[in-house]
């Protein structure tokens, strides 16, 4: 099974890698992929048994990488079940972590008509010196707006590990389960 992501500052990747790993530690066999640089063809996607995409927001939009992966997944005759989880800031607030309460993601679903079988947003980081002047002056003005921290020294890591591990364990389930009923027949 492949894990694929879509990252910029590399939080995205980092719970992809996560995910990958507490499958592994179930017997679960699963590669990050960054869509960026290795996007899956229509036929590696219709063979898999199952489909992990972690995307990040910027500006109110999924990274184009993740789009396009899925423009290549909806565009399947027969898609194997869909795993989705967006990482940005506004799903450190309570009850903008789900698929319905995260407004991206909501919007990503209804737009493209998907049906994950699972669905979250995860709370990304916030590093401002890692930003150049443009997006840090954006995003300490969305901060200020949203009552985060504007402080241009702040270096703030919002993912909730214990969510990533209870999301990873819902995946080993699916994926169990599918397994079962295919050596059944
Ligand atoms: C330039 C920029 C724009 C961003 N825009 C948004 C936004 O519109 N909404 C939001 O909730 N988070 C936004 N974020 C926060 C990112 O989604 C968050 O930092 C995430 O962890 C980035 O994931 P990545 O490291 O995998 O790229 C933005 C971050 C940056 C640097």
């Amino acid at each position: 099974m492949q894990i694929f992501y879509a990252s910029r500052d590399g939080q995205s990747r980092k719970i992809a890698t996560h995910i990958a790993g507490r499958l592994a530690a179930r017997g679960l066999s699963a590669t990050p992929t960054d869509l960026g640089s290795a996007p899956p063809t229509a036929a590696d996607l219709a063979r898999a048994p199952l489909v992990v995409a972690v995307m990040s927001i910027r500006y109110g939009k999924h990274l184009p990488e993740g789009l396009r992966f899925i423009e290549t997944f909806r565009a399947l005759e027969n898609p194997p079940p869909l795993v989705l989880a967006s990482v940005n800031l506004t799903a450190r607030k309570p009850g903008k972590d789900t698929a319905e309460g995260n407004v991206y993601l909501r919007k990503l679903i209804a737009r493209n008509a998907l049906s994950p079988v699972l669905a979250t947003a995860f709370a990304g980081r916030l590093d401002y010196p890692r930003y150049g002047l443009f997006d840090k002056t954006m995003i300490r003005f969305i901060m200020l707006v949203t009552g985060g921290p504007t402080d241009p020294a702040s270096v703030v890591e919002y993912t909730q590990w214990d969510r990533v591990d209870a999301f990873a364990g819902q995946i080993a389930e699916v994926l169990e389960a599918k397994t079962a009923a295919t050596v059944k027949g």
